[in-house]
């Protein structure tokens, strides 16, 4: 992507709790320019969303 945004670094942002493009951009500044990558950059997102454990917060917590 832009602005030296990586893959890596969406997923890692993803993983953060980025779930959404608009705060992606907020984050990194990626795909503000011509939006060339923009396509590129959701589906990495859209990816990365997808590839995260479920958060099973019905469970409690041990202590
Ligand atoms: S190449 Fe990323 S917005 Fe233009």
């Amino acid at each position: 992507m832009c602005n030296a945004v990586t893959d890596h670094a969406i997923r890692r942002h993803a993983a953060e709790g980025v779930n959404t493009f608009a705060e992606l951009q907020a984050r990194t500044g990626c795909s503000d320019c011509c939006g060339a990558c923009e396509p590129e950059a959701r589906q990495c997102l859209r990816e990365a969303i997808s590839a995260q454990p479920a958060v099973l917060s019905f469970l409690p917590a041990t202590a």
